[in-house]
């Protein structure tokens, strides 16, 4: 007696046990039915509680601003002629690829007699003094804003003009890409560019420089940006 009715305990509690079962299960696989409708996989992860939400939601987070940044790279074309050979390259980079333009001026301008070189006129004693730092006139309110800048300069005795110098140690170029570029009467832009980096943060990736002649056409500049993949 006292067996039967052990066993039809037994057997009540099973089957109220496996009623509740079915009503949990039923409805998450009606949740995750509905989740999955035109999204498969995804919606499974959504129905594994707090966690497996968060980490899907943070991911798609993270991956789309990072598609936009890509898109939205903010550039600023930085550049110092002291006659008018630089310029109009720097110009063109601007144009061809939309960005902002800033142009280093000398706090004291360069005077034909300060160019003069090999005369140990002004340009000769900077560029002869590793610690020459020439004064800029104004600056660049928002550097925060850009992630790649090019950066325009003559050659000066194989190297960077001491100003392009002053205009790195003004800013923090932490996580920026710098691109150099030069003109110059012949010399390649050798060890200038190089010579710049340690003016800057560890963290600025600088890409490899080029040279251009004097009334270098924008064809060629337009060429060259294809080459640095910034340009279609
Ligand atoms: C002080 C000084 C030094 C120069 N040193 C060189 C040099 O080492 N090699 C070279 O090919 N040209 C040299 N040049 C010529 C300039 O690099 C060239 O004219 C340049 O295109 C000028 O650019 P900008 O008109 O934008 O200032 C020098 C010019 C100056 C004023």
């Amino acid at each position: 007696m006292k067996k039967g009715i052990c066993i039809l305990l037994s057997l009540f509690l099973l089957l109220f046990t496996a009623g509740c079962g079915n009503k949990d299960d039923g409805n998450g696989v009606e949740n995750i039915l509905q989740q999955t409708d035109g999204q498969e996989g995804q919606s499974t992860d959504y129905e594994q509680g707090g966690s497996g939400t968060e980490i899907q939601e943070s991911s798609e987070a993270v991956s789309e601003p990072e598609q936009e940044s890509d898109m939205e790279t903010k550039i600023l074309v930085v550049y110092f002629s002291a006659t008018g050979t630089t310029k109009p390259l720097a110009e063109y980079v601007a144009e061809i690829l939309k960005a902002d333009l800033y142009e280093i001026v000398p706090e004291d301008p360069y005077t034909e007699e300060d160019l003069a070189y090999y005369t140990n006129g002004r340009a000769d004693q900077e560029q002869n003094d590793s610690s020459a730092r020439p004064a800029i006139s104004g600056g660049v309110e928002n550097m925060e804003e850009y992630d790649t800048i090019f950066l325009g300069y003559p050659i000066w005795h194989g190297q960077a003009p001491r100003i392009i110098s002053t205009f790195l140690e003004s800013y923090d170029f932490s996580e920026k890409t710098i691109i150099p570029f030069c003109t110059s009467h012949s010399s390649g832009i050798g060890s200038s560019a190089d010579n710049l980096h340690s003016l800057c943060s560890d963290s600025t990736e600088w890409l490899e420089g080029k040279r251009f002649a004097g009334e270098t056409s924008r064809g060629t500049i337009e060429e060259w940006l294809r080459d640095t993949g910034l340009s279609k």
